[in-house]
């Protein structure tokens, strides 16, 4: 269990930096959760105007879920990847560094799926793109693709990781929360709105 502790941890302190943050921060936009919805994560870096920072937050945010659970695997294996991938979504979303306080989950959803099983990536993005195309809500789309996923993993045979994703599918929901409710009052920013 040593490696499974190991995995978690190193996985966590991956998915803990915040991209987001750091990119806009650098490129002299001040503090992003002082912007928008006051999220760290790409749909709310786009609303700073800057496609390429945006751009730039969700390549960072879904490869460092993407890194932690390749670099899990070629050390020790498919459980220790599943591990790592867990941690490192719970470092993104309760990043020490910002008081527990991060992003969403879904770009780093979408890249440890893509480390561990990158048809269902492909998936969840069409899913979030067909949404996202008839309604402009980001959020409304990450919460449509991310309840289809665990049940395009089982119906495709992949039990191990359809399990892990039905636990990162209820932390992107309870971290939706706002969006959701924003969403039935009807007040949600669509895409591409100021
Ligand atoms: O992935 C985050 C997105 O679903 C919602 O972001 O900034 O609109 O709360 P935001």
């Amino acid at each position: 269990w040593p490696y499974f502790l190991a995995a978690l941890i190193g996985g966590y302190l991956l998915g803990s930096i915040p991209f987001g943050l750091l990119i806009t921060h650098a490129a002299g936009l001040g503090d992003i959760r002082s912007i928008g919805s006051g999220n760290i994560g790409t749909t709310n870096v786009l609303r700073t105007g800057k496609k390429s920072l945006a751009a730039a937050t969700l390549l960072g945010d879904m490869l460092k879920g993407t890194a932690a659970v390749l670099i899990a695997w070629y050390w020790a294996g498919i459980d220790h990847a599943v591990i790592a991938g867990f941690g490192a979504f719970l470092g993104h979303i309760f990043p020490v560094w910002l008081k527990f306080r991060g992003g969403k989950g879904v770009a780093t959803y979408i890249g440890i799926l893509l480390g561990l099983f990158w048809p269902g990536a492909l998936i969840f993005c069409a899913i979030w793109i067909y949404v996202a195309v008839f309604t402009r809500y980001s959020s409304f789309s990450a919460l449509s693709a991310s309840l289809a996923a665990p049940f395009v993993l089982a119906a495709l045979g992949q039990w191990q990781f359809a399990e892990l994703f039905a636990l990162l599918t209820l932390l992107i929901w309870a971290k939706h929360h706002t969006n959701i409710s924003r969403l039935i009052k009807g007040t949600e920013a669509r895409i591409g709105a100021k």
